[in-house]
């Protein structure tokens, strides 16, 4: 806990250049909003206070963040990012450290941040955040004198031809006292060519009236990198999976091609994963020793036991894949679902909210939700748990070692008791006794003689 510091976070801005109905800092990298990760560096900080400047779309950017640990600052136009830090200092103390981060800039880390407060602490009165581009296009350059001390900060569409090539940027990033930024931002003017009041001029000021300013350099452009447009989205978005997919691979993940996997939320994983391309893994995910994914395989908040291996092209969410067991290709297993060591879903079957016990094998084209399977069930390709009759569900209960013939079809509620064997094409409406054979068909009958029609000539 850092018992002075005030993290403000501005979050106001349209985002114009998004070209979209969604307030910018709500459009999702990695699956979660831009504003969520800032958050994340934010509170790793441990801050005594978060304030979120918002404007634009305000009411839908605070319903996304019910944390009551945030105070929300409205900020009803937007004037620049100097007035809107203004807003935000009557809720900090004078004393306390305030550190602005911005909304669009999310993949910024905690350590980065970190040496920016320690930079106030140990005696600047403006600590900002600076890295140097390639192209530096749309920043605000950083101008230094002979001696390399900052000056100023020039706004791209303020800066002279020779300004503009400079290629240290603003980061955005800065952090200073309360009773400081007070002091300048009251004498900031909106008298430029955006007709804004720039957050930025407080860096003249604070030199004019002889105050220490540090600038720290970030190596690592692409953390402080800021998402105006879709492109920009994307390419952060490549770099947050990088980042995600690297610290995979030194857990000891095989990954078969580092631009070809996808993490948007946390994954756990034991020795000897190996994850195969286009695989996509979400909210929770955990991979036990040994555990194998395939090609095109979805894996939302699952947990995939040892040994497992999930074919490709197969879809599992909210799923507990037992040890050894074997998935797909093309299988879909929906929420609720818990399969026991070695047990085998084939493709084209889709389960949901059900269990399937060891060995347990519904190898082919078969829908099962709300089931109990037992162990060593076998259910034939094509066998349906009819489990829902138009206004409730009801659950289907196979007995350990049943065999369910093809193409069955299960009325649920019922049971099938144990070592039961249900014949193919049987529609099962009443509970099915442990050990005999049940079937309900009609018997083939052969019509001799029979002809097939044939096609009348043409007229
Ligand atoms: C800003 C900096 C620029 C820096 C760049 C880094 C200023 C004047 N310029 O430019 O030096 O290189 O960021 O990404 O600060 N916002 C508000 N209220 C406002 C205006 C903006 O909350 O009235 C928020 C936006 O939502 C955004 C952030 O402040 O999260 C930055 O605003 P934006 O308009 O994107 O500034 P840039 O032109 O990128
Ligand atoms: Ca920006």
């Amino acid at each position: 806990m850092s018992p002075d510091l005030t993290i403000v976070i501005l979050a106001a801005g349209q985002g114009t250049r998004m070209r979209s109905a969604l307030p910018k800092v709500l459009h999702p990298l990695a699956s979660r909003p831009l504003l969520a990760h800032v958050l994340d560096s934010a509170r790793a900080l441990e801050p005594r206070r978060i304030l979120i400047v918002h404007g634009h779309g305000g009411e839908h950017v605070q319903a996304r963040f019910p944390d009551p640990e945030i105070t929300w600052i409205h900020q009803p136009e937007q004037r620049g990012t100097g007035h809107a830090v203004r807003l935000a200092l009557p809720a900090t103390a004078e004393n306390d450290s305030v550190l602005v981060l911005y909304g669009d800039v999310p993949l910024v880390r905690p350590e980065t941040l970190a040496r920016l407060v320690r930079s106030l602490n140990a005696g600047a009165d403006l600590a900002l955040m600076t890295t140097v581009l390639a192209d530096p296009s749309g920043y605000g350059r950083i101008l230094r004198d002979d001696q390399g001390r900052v000056l100023r900060i020039v706004e791209q569409k303020d800066a002279t031809e020779a300004e503009r090539h400079v290629r240290e940027v603003n980061t955005g990033i800065m952090a200073a006292r309360a009773g400081a930024f007070a002091g300048w931002l009251s004498q900031v003017t909106d008298d430029n060519s955006q007709g804004e009041y720039y957050l930025t001029d407080c860096v003249a000021l604070a030199n004019a009236e002889g105050a220490r300013v540090e600038a720290s350099v970030a190596h690592d452009p692409v953390e402080v990198m800021g998402i105006n447009d879709k492109r920009q989205l994307a390419e952060q978005e490549r770099a947050w999976q990088r980042r995600r997919v690297d610290d995979l691979m030194l857990a000891g993940v095989t990954v078969l091609d580092p631009a070809r996997l996808d993490v948007r939320g946390r994954v756990s994983v034991s020795r000897d994963v190996t994850l195969d391309v286009n695989v996509i893994l979400e909210g929770q995910v955990d991979l036990g020793e040994g555990a194998v994914v395939g090609a095109g395989c979805v894996i939302i908040d699952s947990s995939i036991g040892p040994g497992a291996h999930i074919l490709p092209h197969s879809v599992i969410e909210g799923a507990v894949i037992g040890a050894n067991a074997r998935v797909g290709p093309f299988a879909r297993v929906r929420p609720g679902t818990e399969t026991a060591a070695h047990a085998r879903i084939g493709n084209f079957v889709e389960i949901k909210n059900a269990s399937v016990g060891e060995g347990a094998k519904i190898n082919h084209l078969s829908y099962v939700g709300d089931a109990d399977v037992g162990r060593d069930v076998n259910i034939g390709a094509g066998t349906i748990t009819c489990n829902y009759d138009g206004a409730n569900k009801h659950r289907t209960v196979i007995g350990d070692r049943a065999f369910i013939g093809s193409n069955s079809s299960l009325v649920a509620p019922l049971t099938v008791g144990e070592d039961a064997t249900i014949g193919a094409g049987t529609t099962l409406n009443r509970d099915a006794p442990p050990g005999e054979l049940t079937v309900a068909r009609a018997d083939a009958r052969t019509i001799r003689g029979w002809k097939r029609p044939v096609r009348k000539p043409k007229t």
